[in-house]
């Protein structure tokens, strides 16, 4: 089936609006192409050109329950009656209570405290001085690639794109280990079933160096900004083992892979592990700033007064955020994730086999990478012809976004029915092959 709203070049309006943007907002914003929001709906978007975009990007993991859900509007709308805000850290208010009673039955039991805050980075940042406050040990540790956000307690965990830590020295005490990147195996001149062991004894040398005042190791259990890299379940369990081994935290950076994005509510029960504490924000709020630190309250034991802030438990935020995981328990979103997830990754192997610049496909329910090369027998990085697939896939009406070096990342809102999807490959396919001729 053949896109109807194939987009030609940005639209006058659209133009205006980046002439705009360019004068007045910072410049360290990263943008691959000129689609200007108007309005939204389930999985598609429009413009202010008036053009339809079928949306592969869900505002970055963010829209799981589709644009403009109703069930938003109208939570927010009966709580902006009578209260936007209370001052959680002062007052008390039931709502956040609910919403955080409700979101622990979607955690695994030993997850039964909650700090609330506004973003993914505050609530790495909670989980990381939680981390600290608990063990008052001083070291922590992260992969490379991660991303963690770009407070100065999570930047010092993020090791991604250099361009987000240069200049930003000195960084918290935080060492880097490897995070399997399976299609590009550093030991790739080893044999390749050592590979988890290699990678374990990495973070077990980071744990070494730090003279056993390691408070935290920090996992994405599915590397987001990265790569969409899927590690090996046993390096996941291993890296458990290590942590209780060592007496450490082991603290599950959900903010991306998290809300059933991977078809379950944590991404890090596809490995069967659990986490002592995970940070969650993202698509919880629906759309609305939310996140979510969540720990057992015999780690979560940091004293009054120790960590705080304005907007956690934000009322809007919470209507937000109840309404939405309702409405994603009710629509089994998880089970959709993981059935219409599935099928985009078989149909993406199967186009992995057909173009030499498909490198690899990768993926958990909508958490998809494919990764561009230039041609499969060399590896070498296809950046500029993943950014032309990019652009021309946005002028052809399909939204998607860029990961790691040189990955498409697929990440839409978990609504999307078998058909959009197919429509939104169709599409990828269409420039994909553009791209090869
Ligand atoms: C895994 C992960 N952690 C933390 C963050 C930071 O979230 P925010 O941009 O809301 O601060 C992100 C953002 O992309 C993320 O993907």
């Amino acid at each position: 089936m053949k896109p109807k709203f194939v987009c030609r070049k940005p639209g006058p309006k659209s133009l205006k609006v980046v002439g705009r943007d360019n004068k007045v907002i910072s410049p360290s914003l990263t943008r691959e192409y000129s689609f200007v929001l108007k309005k939204g709906k389930g999985c598609y978007l429009w413009d202010v050109d008036n053009r339809k975009y079928l949306d592969f990007a869900a505002g970055v993991a963010v829209m799981n329950i589709g644009h403009t859900n109703p069930v938003i509007e109208k939570a927010v709308r009966r709580q902006i009656r009578n209260a936007v805000h209370v001052g959680f850290s002062d007052f008390y208010a039931e709502l956040p209570v609910k919403f955080v009673e409700y979101l622990l039955t979607f955690l695994p039991k030993h997850l039964n405290k909650a700090f609330l805050s506004n973003s993914g980075t505050e609530a790495v940042e909670a989980a990381y001085k939680l981390a600290r406050w608990h063990t008052n040990k001083k070291w922590a540790i992260a992969f490379k690639p991660s991303f963690h956000g770009r407070t100065m307690g999570s930047l010092s965990l993020t090791n991604s794109r250099p361009v987000q830590r240069e200049r930003f020295w000195p960084f918290l005490p935080v060492k880097h280990a490897l995070y399997p990147y399976c299609y590009r195996c550093p030991f790739k001149n080893k044999e390749h079933d050592g590979c988890v062991n290699l990678y374990l004894e990495v973070l077990e040398e980071k744990m070494g160096e730090c003279d056993k005042d390691v408070a935290a190791v920090f996992l994405e259990p599915v590397s987001g900004e990265g790569g969409y890299l899927v590690p090996p379940k046993d390096f996941v369990k291993g890296v458990r083992e290590l942590c209780d081994d060592h007496g450490v935290l082991l603290c599950d950076d959900e903010v991306q892979a998290g809300c059933y994005r991977t078809g379950k509510f944590l991404a890090i029960e596809n490995f069967d592990v659990k986490a002592d504490i995970v940070a969650l924000s993202k698509a919880i709020g629906g759309g609305v700033p939310l996140g979510a630190t969540v720990a057992n309250e015999k780690t979560m034991d940091w004293i009054a007064g120790s960590h705080a802030n304005t907007f956690g438990g934000n009322l809007l935020a919470c209507a937000a955020g109840l309404a939405t995981l309702k409405f994603m328990r009710q629509k089994k979103l998880g089970e959709n994730a993981k059935k219409v997830g599935s099928y985009m990754i078989s149909r993406l192997e199967e186009m992995k086999d057909e173009y030499e610049i498909i490198g690899d496909v990768r993926g958990i329910g909508m958490m998809i990478g494919v990764e561009i090369v230039k041609s499969k027998s060399t590896k070498e990085y296809g950046i500029e012809e993943r950014s032309d697939i990019l652009c021309k896939s946005s002028e052809k009406g399909l939204l998607m976004l860029p990961a790691g070096v040189s990955t498409i990342r697929i990440c839409p809102p978990l609504i999307l029915t078998k058909e959009q999807a197919d429509l939104g490959l169709d599409i990828l396919e269409d420039s994909i092959k553009e791209v090869c001729a």
